[in-house]
C-alpha cells in the first residue's frame, strides 16, 4: 500500500465548527462576606475570600461583565438569570439573541443598593409611600417594582420601549456581589431559551445553554430557595392601586399586609389587585409586558397535563370532572404513549390524594416521580416545580402530570407557571 497523502477536503465535508462548551465555576456563599454593613443608601463592601474559587468566579464574571461586555450565566434566589450591564445596549442585544426572547419583551434591571436605583431613575422621581414600604420589607429578594424611566440612562433596549422599567435587588450573594463589585446594574432575564421553564439549577442552564456554547460562562450556586420568579408590581397607576402583573416569590398576601401598615390617621391602604385574577386589562395584554401573556412560556417539549381537584380549585362552569381511571386512559390514548412501556412522569405532593391510587390504576407504564412537597407548603412546591419539569423532561417521559395547590401564598406563582406550561387541565373527583 502506498503512503497515505492527506487530501483536502472539499468544503462541502469540511467539519462545522463546534462550539466551545460554557466555562462552568462554583460558588459559595460561605465566601462573600459584607465587610462593612450597608450604609443607610443599602452600599456595602464586600470581601470575597481570597484565592477561592468563588473569588476566581466573581472576577471573571465582573470581567465578562465590564471587559468583554458580553452576558452570563449568574445564579439568583429566584430562578438563574443571563445578565449583561443594563447600560450597554450591545451587550443587552446578546442576552435577546441567546435566548430567542422577541425584542418587545422588557427586561428586569437588577441593582445592589438604592444608591444604584437612583442612580438609573430619573432625577425628578419621588417614591411613593407604599414602594418605601415594599422597599424596606421585601429588598433585597424576589419583588420587582416598575419606576418611570429615564431613557437617558438605561437604553429603549432594555425596556422595550416601554415608559416604565422593571427593577429589583437579588439577595442572592453572589449577583449581589457581582453587580456591586462590577458597579454596574445588570438586566437579567431567566437564562433559559425563550418559551421553556426557568432554570433553577447549574444543570439546567447546561443541557439548555452552556453544552451548546451559546454562553461562555455560568456560575454554579446550587439549587435557587425560591424556584420561581420574582413578583412584578406596578404600583405607577393614577389611581394609586398596586398591580400584580406576575405573581412571583414574595405573596400577594404579604404585599397586602405591608402596604396596609402603619397607614396615617385617615389613610386607606392601597388596594392590591392581581391581574387576570382581580382585572383584566385589554390593552396590556395586547404587549408582552404582562409576563407570559403574549408568548408561550414554561413549556417543557412534552405534554404536561395539571391535574385539579374541586377541593384545591372551584370546578368551572360545565366542565365536567374525571375519574383518575378516565384522566390516565385519556393521557395514555395518544400515538406516543402507545408505544410498548411509556415512560410516564407524575409530579404530586407527598400527602396527594391521588398516590398510591395512580399507579395501581394502569400496567405497562413506568412510572417516574418527583415529588412536590407536602400539600400545605406551597413554597416548597414553588421551589421544586421548574426542576421537575426540566428533571423529567431530562428523563426522556413522554408525558407529565403534575398535580396543582390552591392559590394561596406561592401557590398563586405555581398555578400561574402550571396553567400555562400545562397543554390541558384535568379535573379530576377522587
Ligand atoms: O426572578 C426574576 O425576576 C428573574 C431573575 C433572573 O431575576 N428574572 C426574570 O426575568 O424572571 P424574565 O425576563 O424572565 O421575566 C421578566 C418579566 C418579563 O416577562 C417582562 O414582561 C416583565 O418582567 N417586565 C419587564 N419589564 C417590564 C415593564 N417595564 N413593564 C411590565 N413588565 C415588565
Ligand atoms: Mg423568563
Amino acid at each position: 500500500m502506498g503512503a497515505l497523502q492527506s487530501k483536502p477536503r472539499p468544503p462541502s465535508l469540511k467539519r462545522p465548527m463546534m462550539p466551545t462548551p460554557a466555562k462552568v465555576m462554583s460558588c459559595t456563599d460561605a465566601d462573600i462576606r459584607l465587610q462593612s454593613e450597608p450604609n443607610p443608601n443599602g452600599e456595602a463592601t464586600y470581601l470575597i475570600t481570597p484565592g477561592s474559587t468563588t473569588s476566581e468566579a466573581i472576577n471573571l464574571a465582573c470581567h465578562q461583565l465590564t471587559e468583554v461586555k458580553v452576558p452570563i450565566v449568574i445564579p439568583t434566589e429566584t430562578v438563574y438569570g443571563l445578565a449583561a450591564s443594563a447600560l450597554d445596549g450591545n451587550a443587552v442585544s446578546l442576552i435577546f439573541s441567546i435566548k430567542g426572547r422577541p425584542a418587545d419583551n422588557p427586561l428586569i434591571v437588577h441593582v445592589s443598593s438604592r444608591n444604584m436605583l437612583e442612580s438609573i431613575l430619573p432625577s425628578s422621581y419621588t417614591m411613593s409611600g407604599p414602594y418605601q414600604k415594599l422597599i424596606n420589607e421585601f429588598w433585597p429578594g424576589p419583588l420587582t417594582l416598575l419606576f418611570p424611566v429615564d431613557s437617558t440612562k438605561i437604553p429603549s433596549i432594555v425596556t422595550a420601549g416601554q415608559s416604565t422599567v422593571a427593577v429589583r435587588m437579588p439577595s442572592h450573594p453572589v449577583a449581589r456581589a457581582i453587580i456591586s463589585l462590577s458597579g454596574t446594574p445588570l438586566a437579567a432575564p431567566s437564562a433559559n431559551s425563550s418559551g421553556k421553564p426557568s432554570p433553577t439549577k447549574m444543570e439546567h442552564v447546561w443541557h439548555d445553554l452552556g453544552e451548546t456554547g451559546k454562553v461562555s460562562l455560568i456560575l454554579d450556586g446550587g439549587p435557587c430557595d425560591v424556584g420561581v420568579e420574582s413578583t412584578v408590581v406596578d404600583g405607577l397607576q393614577v389611581d394609586g392601586k398596586i398591580r400584580i402583573l406576575r405573581p412571583g416569590g414574595v405573596t400577594v398576601e404579604d404585599i397586602e399586609r405591608v402596604v396596609g401598615d402603619d397607614l396615617a390617621e385617615g389613610e386607606k391602604a392601597p388596594q392590591v389587585l392581581v391581574h387576570r385574577r382581580d382585572y383584566e386589562d385589554k390593552v396590556i395584554e395586547e404587549q408582552p409586558t404582562t409576563p407570559g401573556m403574549k408568548y408561550l412560556h414554561y413549556s417543557p417539549s412534552v405534554p404536561v397535563i395539571l391535574l385539579l381537584t374541586p377541593a384545591v380549585a372551584p370546578l368551572p362552569p360545565a366542565t365536567a370532572s374525571l375519574s383518575l381511571r378516565e384522566v390516565l386512559s385519556d393521557a395514555l390514548s395518544p400515538p406516543q404513549m402507545q408505544k410498548k412501556r411509556p415512560r410516564l412522569g407524575i409530579m404530586l405532593h407527598s400527602d396527594s390524594p391521588f398516590d398510591p391510587q395512580v399507579r395501581a390504576l394502569v400496567e405497562d407504564v413506568e412510572f417516574i416521580d418527583f415529588s412536590l412537597g407536602p400539600l400545605d407548603s406551597p413554597s416548597t412546591t414553588a421551589q421544586r416545580i421548574f426542576d421537575g419539569l426540566l428533571t423529567l423532561e431530562r428523563e426522556g417521559v413522554e408525558m407529565i402530570l403534575v398535580e396543582g395547590i390552591a392559590e394561596e401564598r406561592e401557590g398563586l406563582a405555581v398555578m400561574n407557571r402550571l396553567r400555562k406550561a400545562a397543554s390541558e387541565v384535568k379535573w379530576v373527583n377522587v
